[in-house]
């Protein structure tokens, strides 16, 4: 089986499809740096359908059972459907997912479930539009992300999970909101500690609302209990309302890292392979894809990237940690 230096399995890939994206939320892409100017990666320099394919191929040999696709925006993708088509007919992934801002769910969610697609995950930071809107950056209405969250639901692609990410004095009204709303619906909301991810954010501790205060904000107005994970290494710790009306989670890199069970490796749009989401550096695998290898040498790749993988990110931050040249989350996909 194969381990990293700290014992770990190789089993998700969250492979980002574009680094582009319709929202400029002030937490990932702020409106200074993502500007007009601002070069994204040219069409070329991504990875195609059928490189990613390949390597979603090579990895199932190596233990992945799952992927997600995520961006950038994913959807913005033209023709994403065919690479969900593609790895769908793959043996071996027991789940295929994908992380989107909702912008264009409604449009797309029944050919993505048709092409194969398993479930969704839905961000949406608030209920309160001018909340919201302040977020995105873009003056995207909540309604329309509601529109999607419903079209997936009904597209079959469920549990649709739905991301919150908690940044004090910005969203953190928004949390029972948001909590109430969900409830009863079979969606399931998961408040996620804002991230000192890239180094554009001004990513500051202060504004990280800590999951236990959301949980205690939670269980005041709904009482909760813990619930086990669904599998292990799952991000969220999972709770449930104790009168039966679903459940939620927390997602708590900041707090209560979760490094020592941390499965994934991730593939940026241009093809490089970051075995940690706070990286400052990925191996490139576009080059090798190009060069005429063999699967087996790109085997052997992946094998000696992640046999010397010693990432523990979350575990070591601190003020030493948070002013590292880091890749942005646009780019690598979260
Ligand atoms: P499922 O468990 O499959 O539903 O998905 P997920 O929670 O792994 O994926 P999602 O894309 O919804 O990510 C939720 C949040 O967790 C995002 O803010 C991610 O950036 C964050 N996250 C996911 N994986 C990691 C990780 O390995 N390390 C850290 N620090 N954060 C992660
Ligand atoms: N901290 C935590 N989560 C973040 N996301 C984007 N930026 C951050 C951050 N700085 C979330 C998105 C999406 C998921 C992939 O990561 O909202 O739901
Ligand atoms: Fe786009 Fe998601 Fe980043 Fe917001 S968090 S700017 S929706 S990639
Ligand atoms: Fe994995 Fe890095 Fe996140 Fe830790 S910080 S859980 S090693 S991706």
């Amino acid at each position: 089986m194969l381990r990293d230096t700290r014992e770990r399995a190789l089993k998700d890939l969250r492979i980002s499809v574009t680094d582009r994206c319709n929202f400029r939320c002030r937490y990932c892409m702020p409106k200074e740096i993502f500007s007009r100017e601002y070069e994204f990666l040219e069409r070329e320099l991504l990875l195609s359908f059928e490189e990613i394919t390949r390597l979603v191929n090579i990895s199932v040999g190596l233990g992945v059972e799952k992927v997600r696709i995520t961006g950038g925006e994913p959807l913005l993708r033209k023709d994403l459907e065919h690479l969900i088509e593609q790895m769908s007919a793959l043996d071996g992934l027991r789940d295929v997912t994908l992380t989107t801002n909702g912008v264009l769910l409604a449009r797309k969610a029944a050919v993505l479930a048709k092409a194969g697609l398993r479930r969704v995950t839905v961000s949406l930071d608030s209920l309160d539009d001018e909340v919201f809107m302040k977020m995105n950056d873009v003056g995207f209405p909540v309604a329309k992300v509601l529109d999607g969250i419903e079209a997936a639901a009904k597209a079959g692609l469920t549990p649709v999970k739905v991301n919150m990410v908690v940044k004090r004095g910005v969203n953190d009204e928004s949390i029972v909101d948001m909590a109430g709303h969900f409830r009863g619906t079979g969606h399931i909301v998961r408040f996620i500690e804002y991230m000192d991810v890239g180094t554009t954010n001004g990513w500051r501790l202060d504004d990280v609302v800590p999951a236990v205060e959301i949980l205690e904000r939670i269980g005041k107005r709904f009482p909760i209990e813990p619930l086990g994970a669904n599998y292990p290494g799952e991000v969220a710790r999972r709770w449930r309302y104790a009168d039966g009306e679903g459940e939620i989670g927390v997602i708590t890199s900041v707090t209560n890292p979760f490094c020592s069970t941390c499965t994934r490796a991730r593939i940026s749009a241009d093809g490089r392979l970051y075995t940690c989401l706070f990286a400052a550096w990925g191996r490139d695998l576009r080059g090798l894809l190009r060069s005429g290898v063999t699967d087996e040498e790109i085997k052997a790749v992946l094998l000696d990237v992640w046999t010397k993988r010693d990432d523990n990110y979350s575990e070591r931050r601190s003020s030493a940690t948070t002013g590292l040249g880091k890749v942005e989350m646009s780019y690598i996909g979260g």
